[in-house]
């Protein structure tokens, strides 16, 4: 009782979000009635683990990784083992991995498809590059191009989504001739010194010189100035064109459901209209489909096709490879051709390994129809949260597709105010549930729902029960 109340004062929420009380179960459990729900059962036992301790890694980690690095939890978590949809720490304690290594785990924590796929190649050939031939690169490629519509037929293998993303820029002023950029505000393309410059959010920008990058309004739903009026977005483009270039750009890029700014949905139609007015600025259009490729929307293979467009050059990484570092650039055969004046090369691009093991990951996916699931616990997970929303004021927004969601929290509807404390409170309570969610948004008041794809209606259950065992201790 004595939580339930207090903990409506803002202060009292900073305080239990910064004490032991915010990872305690038995806290939890203490003050109410209600039992906390518990995880779906799941028949697998994990390794005994013998490795150094939580603490012990984490000094290690401070004295010689970069102090830029940051981790999610008041007393960070040791993962040391992953099966599926599941993470298991240093005791065995299993969690419901609800946010997939960043949207990164496609197919699931070491799927033993993808697994054999990598060991057969493993013991056979790891590297030679593509001085060489090789037949998984090529294969890969021929796959990854059939899963791509017109005519989008040219890949280039990087290691990295910023990768990929520095090379289509690269490939965009080559091609147009041109050097400005456009990019939504929001938008999350990379931390490399030129991808900087796409991003746009301040928490992720180094002050260095930014390019020429000219980032409009965001189309954004719920908080956006023109709500879902796509055309009035569009309006803005055409203005930074007309007046903030020479009337020639080179490109615009974008994500078609922003990521790391909080699963942001653009406006329906968004696209269509932009991509018109760039190339007939002599831009050529590129869609970042990093989080969003490989079926997550559930209503579609990529993003970009939920708003009715087909790209110029399109870029993937961290699902593509379930955990291997892959990412790609894809591409038209005349668009790729700028790159042929020069001798373009990348050393670990498509390397047998990654190439073998993003191959199995395509196949997975099919195999196993994760599209059509991820639709299908995706609409269960989202209409079961939108419930929630009718019960907690807390949650002013529940966006998305399949599943790639976002749940919004504000301490005040009207005025949209970020609850970043309560967030922070939640996060903490969710983990001692047992549940692993993303933080997104420019204010981390987005809770980022981006698990492997095999996660079931079982575990969406589990997930919004323990939301609203959690909300209803606030
Ligand atoms: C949409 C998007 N593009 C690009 C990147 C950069 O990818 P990477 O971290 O693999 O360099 C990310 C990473 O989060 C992303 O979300």
């Amino acid at each position: 009782m004595w939580v339930q109340k207090t903990i409506k004062n803002r202060k009292t929420l900073d305080y239990f979000a910064n004490s032991k009380w915010a990872f305690n179960l038995s806290s939890l459990r203490r003050f109410t009635t209600v039992q906390p729900p518990e995880l779906p059962p799941f028949d697998y036992q994990p390794v005994a683990y013998n490795g150094p301790s939580a603490d012990e890694v984490f000094e290690k980690r401070k004295k010689y990784l970069g102090p830029s690095l940051f981790h999610y939890y008041q007393k960070p978590l040791n993962i040391v083992e992953g099966k599926m949809q599941y993470l298991f720490d240093e005791n065995g304690k299993r969690y419901l991995d609800a946010f997939a290594g960043i949207v990164t785990v496609s197919c699931g924590h070491c799927h033993p498809e993808i697994l054999s796929a990598i060991e057969a190649q493993n013991k056979l050939l790891q590297h030679a590059t593509t001085i060489y031939l090789h037949h998984a690169i090529a294969d890969f490629a021929e796959g990854l191009a059939a899963k791509m519509p017109g005519n989008l037929k040219v890949v280039y293998f990087v290691n990295s989504g910023t990768e990929a993303n520095e090379l289509a820029m690269l490939m965009a002023r080559l091609y147009s001739g041109n050097l400005g950029m456009v990019a939504l505000r929001n938008a999350y393309h990379g931390g490399s010194a030129a991808t900087i410059g796409l991003t746009a959010l301040n928490t992720w920008k180094y002050p260095i010189p930014q390019g020429e990058i000219h980032h409009v309004v965001n189309p954004n739903p719920y908080r956006g100035v023109f709500g879902s009026d796509a055309s009035l977005y569009a309006q803005d483009v055409q203005d930074h064109i007309d007046h903030g270039t020479s009337g020639q750009v080179a490109g615009f890029i974008s994500e078609t459901i922003q990521g790391v700014g909080g699963a942001v949905e653009l406006a329906p139609g968004y696209l269509k209209l932009v991509y018109e007015m760039i190339r007939k600025a002599g831009g050529v259009c590129i869609a970042d489909e990093v989080q969003t490729g490989f079926g997550r929307t559930g209503s579609h293979y990529w993003g970009f096709q939920t708003q009715d467009v087909i790209p110029d050059i399109v870029t993937m990484a961290k699902g593509i490879g379930n955990g291997l570092p892959l990412g790609a650039v894809v591409t038209t055969p005349e668009i790729a051709q700028v790159m042929a004046q020069k001798i373009q090369f990348n050393t670990f691009g498509g390397n047998p390994v990654c190439s073998a093991g993003g191959l199995a990951v395509l196949k997975v996916l099919d195999k196993e129809n994760r599209q059509q699931h991820c639709a299908d616990v995706g609409s269960h997970l989202i209409g079961r949260l939108r419930n929630l929303q009718q019960k907690f004021d807390i949650i002013g927004d529940v966006r998305g597709r399949g599943l790639m969601v976002g749940i919004e929290l504000v301490t005040d509807r009207k005025e949209k105010t970020p609850a970043k404390a309560e967030t922070a409170v939640l996060f903490e309570n969710l983990r001692v549930l047992g549940v692993l969610v993303g933080k997104g948004g420019l204010h981390g008041n987005v809770f980022r729902i981006k698990p492997p794809m095999c996660f079931n209606k079982d575990d969406a259950d589990f997930l919004v029960d323990a939301l609203d065992y959690s909300m209803s201790k606030l």
